[in-house]
């Protein structure tokens, strides 16, 4: 009897803790309208190279639905705008979008959701009485092809929605929506799909004039003077997005709604502004997006809601030139084309535990021209002068066997001993920058530091597949080891 309270206290540990193995994801938005968008196989190799797990696309392009297939990454799907009343006049235009856009990818492409349109209730007010209609038709869809659980349904909506945020204990929905909002909220809840949210404290910063510090919106610590506080509730409010995902949740829980977590779609800031933005900067993109990673990753979710975690889309992977607007409007991207970050990033946690993400590594591109790629590490090894020891038979680096890895440990080698002196990361472009630390078990790169790797787990995803589950090797480190110290806490706490 003892015994058995004691496994069962026990057993429901365990079941916690592996389930938060599953853990909180950072995933990154990818807008296309650039003016030189590089080819489908490039944009996935670079988001292989950084470890990137989840993407969300704004439509259905063919050619990164295939070249995403088989890649390990987690893929939400976009009705446009442009097609969003067509579905949701029609069931049957609603069957034929999910055929030709999801049922004919899976499961080679693993989609996971359906957003539908992008803000729709305040970008496209007049779609709002077929927004629902249209959700529900591609559900049907969904469930006659028998993919609904592998696929869930909804559409993100922008913060103005929600016309007083702060404070977030008494945030509601804007009531002109009230009928459109609460059949969604319905919609969400009966088919287990989530709300998802454009949360963007850069605008809530910049409009707010003032009014909240720049150290809120950045996820950076509050003096005692400046501290954040629902007077309502006295939750202490540490960040904007925070704040602003909190008043999401208050406003459902205003239907009598609950259970629909909320999935931030997009979020982000921009790292170059006209003169009349000079909040956007570098340093403050940085800043927002190594914060909201750390922030994320913590799986912990916002005050009324701790348990649930933050999962979110950075807003975006490529700077999209063609975009109309404001200077900043062009500049929220995290890479250039040619798959160099314009700021470092880590969106897996190695980096973020030393907090130093400052090392630039050069490895081969996934799926270069396998002659190039031979003729690149010769010549690395070769003239180039690259310590090619460690890929020798025997040595720490050599496994995987494959020309893509050799090359990277050569390349990397060459470019951290010569880029100081003009050596570049080209290699007849088979070669890309990343800053994700490509080292993997006991083969560690140069440049790399000691700690933030170096306990036995399989290579990095950018040699071989990416673990079915999707997070990082070091993510799920570092829950092993949560794993551990909570067997040994439940001892503690049961003896
Ligand atoms: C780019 O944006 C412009 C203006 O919003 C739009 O007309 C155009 O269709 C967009 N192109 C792509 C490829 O999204
Ligand atoms: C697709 O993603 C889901 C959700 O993370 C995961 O459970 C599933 O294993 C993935 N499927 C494949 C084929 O990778
Ligand atoms: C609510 O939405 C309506 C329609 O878009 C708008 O006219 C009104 O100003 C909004 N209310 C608030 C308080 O923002
Ligand atoms: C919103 O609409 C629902 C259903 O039509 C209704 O029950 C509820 O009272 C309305 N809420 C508000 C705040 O108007
Ligand atoms: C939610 O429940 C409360 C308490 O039962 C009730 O006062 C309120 O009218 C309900 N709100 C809605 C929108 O149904
Ligand atoms: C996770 O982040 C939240 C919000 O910033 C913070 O309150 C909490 O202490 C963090 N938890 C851990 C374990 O760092
Ligand atoms: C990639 O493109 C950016 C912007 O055009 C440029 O500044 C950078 O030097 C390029 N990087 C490489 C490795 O070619
Ligand atoms: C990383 O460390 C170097 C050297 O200590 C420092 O100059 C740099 O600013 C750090 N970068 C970040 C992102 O913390
Ligand atoms: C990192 O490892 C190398 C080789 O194992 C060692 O020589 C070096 O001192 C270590 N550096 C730090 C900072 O621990």
């Amino acid at each position: 009897m003892v015994l058995g309270k004691w496994l069962g206290s026990f057993l429901l540990l365990l079941v916690r803790f592996s389930m938060n193995a599953l853990g909180a994801y950072v995933g990154i938005n990818i807008g296309t309208n650039i003016s030189n968008m590089p080819p489908a196989s490039d944009v996935v190799a670079i988001l292989k190279a950084n470890q990137i797990t989840h993407v969300r696309l704004y439509d259905a392009d063919a050619h990164l639905l295939k070249a995403l297939g088989n890649s390990g990454i987690e893929v939400m799907v976009g009705v446009t705008n442009e097609e969003v009343l067509g579905v949701g006049e029609s069931a049957s235009t609603a069957a034929a979008w999910v055929n030709k856009n999801v049922a004919a990818y899976l499961p080679a492409t693993n989609i996971t959701a359906i957003a539908v349109g992008s803000e729709v209730l305040t970008s496209i007010p007049n779609a709002a009485s077929v927004l629902v209609p249209a959700l529900t038709y591609l559900q049907k869809a969904l469930v006659a092809a028998n993919i609904n659980f592998q696929v869930k349904v909804s559409t993100p909506q922008s913060m103005d929605i929600v016309p007083r945020p702060f404070p977030p204990s008494t945030a509601t929905f804007n009531s002109s929506w009230n009928s459109t909002i609460y059949q969604l909220l319905q919609f969400l809840k009966n088919t287990k799909s989530f709300y998802m949210l454009n949360a963007y404290p850069y605008y809530g910063y910049t409009n707010g004039d003032g009014i909240f510090p720049l150290e809120y919106a950045l996820f950076q610590p509050l003096s005692a003077v400046k501290q954040i506080v629902d007077p309502n509730n006295l939750f202490h409010y540490s960040s904007m997005f925070d704040a602003m995902v909190d008043a999401v949740y208050y406003s459902i829980e205003a239907y009598n709604i609950s259970g629909i977590p909320i999935v931030v779609t997009e979020t982000g800031w921009p790292w170059l502004g006209g003169t009349n933005e000079r909040d956007a900067t570098v340093d403050n993109a940085e800043t927002f997006n190594d914060n909201l990673v750390r922030r994320v990753l913590n799986d912990s979710g916002p005050p009324s809601q701790s348990d649930i975690p933050i999962n979110t889309y950075i807003y975006e992977l490529f700077n999209e030139d063609k975009r109309p607007g404001p200077v900043s409007e062009k500049n929220w991207g995290i890479f250039f084309t040619n798959g160099s970050a314009v700021y470092p990033l880590s969106m897996s946690t190695s980096d973020q535990i030393t907090g130093n993400s400052s090392v630039t590594f050069c490895v081969a591109r996934q799926n270069a021209d396998s002659d190039k790629l031979r003729d690149g590490l010769n010549w690395a090894c070769g003239q180039g002068h690259a310590n090619c020891s460690p890929i020798q038979q025997r040595q720490p680096c050599y496994f995987p066997d494959s020309l893509q890895n050799h090359a990277s440990y050569a390349y990397n080698d060459y470019y951290q001993r010569m880029h100081s002196v003009g050596g570049t990361c080209d290699f007849s472009g088979t070669a890309m920058t990343t800053t994700v630390d490509p080292s993997y078990r006991s083969c560690k790169f140069t440049g790399s530091s000691n700690s933030s790797n170096g306990v036995g787990f399989l290579p990095t995803e950018a040699f071989g597949p990416i673990s079915p589950q999707g997070g990082s090797p070091s993510l799920q480190v570092s829950r092993f080891q949560c794993l551990v110290s909570a067997i040994c806490l439940a001892l503690v706490l049961l003896c």
